[in-house]
């Protein structure tokens, strides 16, 4: 069994500790911390899919706590060479790497490297599995909008089969008691999503004035094998927001989505001036939740000295 901590999808946390991880964003958040929580401590940052958001926050994260950084290009490793991942995480735990954040297109392939390395694991995203630091700070968010988010309906809009960012938002959100609208046409939601505290939705228009936020999805193109997808006009006129949806939300109502976005697509130009619009703030606070999710992971709960 893995002797520490790691995090691949939010079922790792008790909701204490994500409680506690939230506390510790808000500390940093107020007060960056010094530069000694993770002093000496190595991570390695190793993406295997491309990512312009999660690695720069995950490296300015690990650098505000003063942790060594290391980013492997996976192209350039030994795995081209036959190693394995699990001999490549023994001869990096060997050397005295601490924490390895990797994302790779296969489900289940952090789990894999976190049962042979001695050390954290933490899942930047594995296929359309789950991406727990994005959830958390999609949560963090939240919370900091509405504060308990039991009984608060949040919408989720678009391709939610191939997200691994909807899979782990409706794990956390379900877990903190909000009630998840799920939008989407057949082929990007299937049915089967429906359970308790899950709803699933055709008409984006029936739904919008009844929801506190709405978390917008790309079309995950890269993992779309199957025929029978909705062409991007049909799909555009039943769930692209835009002007006149915006227009359907309560005052209130807070718009996000976890980038990359497609203008034009997903969403019109209208929503990047609309009042509610939060992604600068969820990228924003991405950064201090990673440095949470690091120093609980390492440190485990404590207080800064
Ligand atoms: C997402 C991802 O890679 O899972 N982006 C992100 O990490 N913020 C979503 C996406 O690729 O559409």
């Amino acid at each position: 069994m893995r002797a520490r901590r790691s995090l691949i999808d939010l079922d790792d946390l008790h909701s204490s500790e994500i409680e506690y991880v939230f506390t510790r964003a808000l500390e940093f958040e107020e007060e960056l911390p010094p530069r000694t929580l993770l002093q000496g401590v190595a991570c390695l940052n190793m993406f295997f899919e491309p990512s312009t958001r999660t690695v720069t926050s995950f490296t300015l994260a690990q650098q505000r706590l003063g942790a060594d950084v290391t980013t492997l290009s996976p192209r350039d490793t030994s795995l081209g060479k036959g190693e394995s991942i699990e001999d490549s995480a023994i001869t990096l735990a060997a050397m005295g790497v601490n924490v390895m954040v990797i994302r790779h297109p296969e489900a289940g392939f952090p789990r894999r490297v976190a049962m042979a390395f001695d050390g954290h694991v933490v899942n930047a995203g594995d296929g359309a599995h789950a991406h727990p630091t994005q959830a958390l700070l999609d949560i963090y968010t939240l919370r900091k909008e509405f504060g308990d988010l039991a009984g608060r309906k949040i919408a989720i809009v678009g391709d939610i089969v191939h997200s691994r960012v909807a899979h782990s938002n409706i794990r956390g959100l379900c877990g903190l008691g909000a009630h998840v609208v799920l939008v989407g046409p057949e082929n990007f939601l299937p049915e089967s999503f429906r359970a308790n505290g899950v709803s699933v939705e055709r008409d984006f228009d029936a739904v919008l004035p009844e929801v506190d936020a709405v978390v917008l999805l790309r079309i995950q193109r890269e993992r779309i094998s199957e025929p029978g997808a909705l062409s991007d006009e049909a799909y555009i006129r039943a769930y692209r927001l835009d002007a006149k949806r915006l227009a359907r939300l309560k005052d209130e109502t807070i718009v996000m989505h976890p980038g990359p976005y497609n203008r034009g697509i997903e969403l019109a130009d209208d929503v990047l001036t609309y009042a509610g619009w939060r992604y600068a703030n969820q990228v924003r606070n991405g950064v201090f939740v990673r440095m949470a999710i690091l120093d609980f992971l390492v440190n485990g709960e404590r207080r800064i000295a």
